[in-house]
């Protein structure tokens, strides 16, 4: 595994595999890598032929009170890591590599962001689809991973693809958990033992909803008061931030469930904000191939 910090060096080589006629899987990172993400290394080294991980704490996604400053960073753990999981090259910028000045256009996400996250990190949508498009022109990917964990993300990022065309193929891969449900995130250790123990009943409470679905309840408003009522009996070292039930990929309301939709949740703890989410059709059946 070669590990680049230069842009030009990174798009050298990637330009040259290219031309190679090799395909490029891409799995794009913040770092601090745990099981999520080495679950989308695996799947792009089972399919490309290069795999490419980028392990980039991308400022422009934070909000000012946010956690950029301390988003927990362990460079040695995630050489580690990529190694064993047989990355090819491991591009690991710096800020000033990638924002060398300041932005002469910024990109704006018109749709999609108007709900769950996007609605409580105004502009962090902005700051992702920025950074993408440079990687994604960086790396030359053919193929780029992400989680559903983050199923907002990977619906902005499809529209991205989609409205600028960039020759980059999607793949949303299942959200990977803990024993107990508890999705896997790089956030998870700003938990304490109290805060930890509740967190598994983010997932009871979307199990539960998917349960009403199952058993035929059609009304979003009842579903998700019911999940925010689960998480509020259950966890008390934190407090939801939003419960949504929308469509998806649209995220639009919905007046009964048809279709696909996701039930999405976030949960501020004193020191760490989880999302979760799952995404079912009408029968409370998980899709098949989203993308
Ligand atoms: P980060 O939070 O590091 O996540 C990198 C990728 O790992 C994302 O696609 C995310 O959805 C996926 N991931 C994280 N936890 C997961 C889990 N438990 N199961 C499955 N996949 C999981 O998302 C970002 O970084 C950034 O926004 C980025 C795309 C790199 C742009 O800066």
């Amino acid at each position: 595994m070669q590990v680049i910090k230069k842009v030009s060096e990174m798009n050298q080589i990637a330009s040259q595999c290219k031309a190679a006629g090799k395909k490029i899987g891409f799995v794009p990172t913040m770092g601090y890598l745990h099981q999520g993400h080495t679950t989308l290394i695996d799947r792009a080294r089972q399919e490309a032929d290069i795999v490419i991980t980028s392990i980039f704490v991308n400022p422009l996604q934070f909000g000012p009170n946010e956690d950029f400053e301390r988003y927990p960073r362990d460079e040695v753990r995630d050489q580690e890591l990529a190694k064993q999981h047989q990355v090819d090259y491991l591009f690991m910028p710096t800020v000033e590599e990638m924002y060398p000045t300041d932005p002469n256009i910024s990109l704006h996400v018109e749709k999609r962001t108007d709900a769950l996250c996007g609605k409580s990190r105004p502009g962090h949508f902005d700051g992702v689809v920025t950074v993408l498009t440079k990687l994604f022109h960086i790396t030359c990917a053919d193929v780029t991973y992400f989680g559903l964990k983050d199923a907002q993300q990977v619906a902005v990022v499809h529209a991205l693809i989609t409205d600028f065309n960039f020759p980059t193929e999607i793949i949303a891969v299942p959200t990977v958990r803990e024993a107990d449900g508890l999705a896997k995130s790089s956030r998870n250790v700003y938990l304490n033992e109290q805060e930890r123990k509740e967190a598994k009943y983010i997932y009871q409470a979307l199990q539960t909803a998917r349960q009403l679905i199952v058993d035929d309840q059609k009304n979003p408003d009842m579903i998700v008061e019911n999940v925010k009522r689960d998480i509020e009996q259950q966890i008390h070292g934190g407090r939801v931030d939003y419960v949504e039930l929308l469509s998806y990929p649209y995220l639009t309301p919905v007046s009964s469930i048809e279709g696909n939709v996701i039930i999405a949740v976030a949960v501020q703890f004193s020191k760490a904000r989880l999302i979760d989410n799952i995404i079912i059709d009408e029968h409370g059946q998980t899709p098949e191939g989203i993308y």
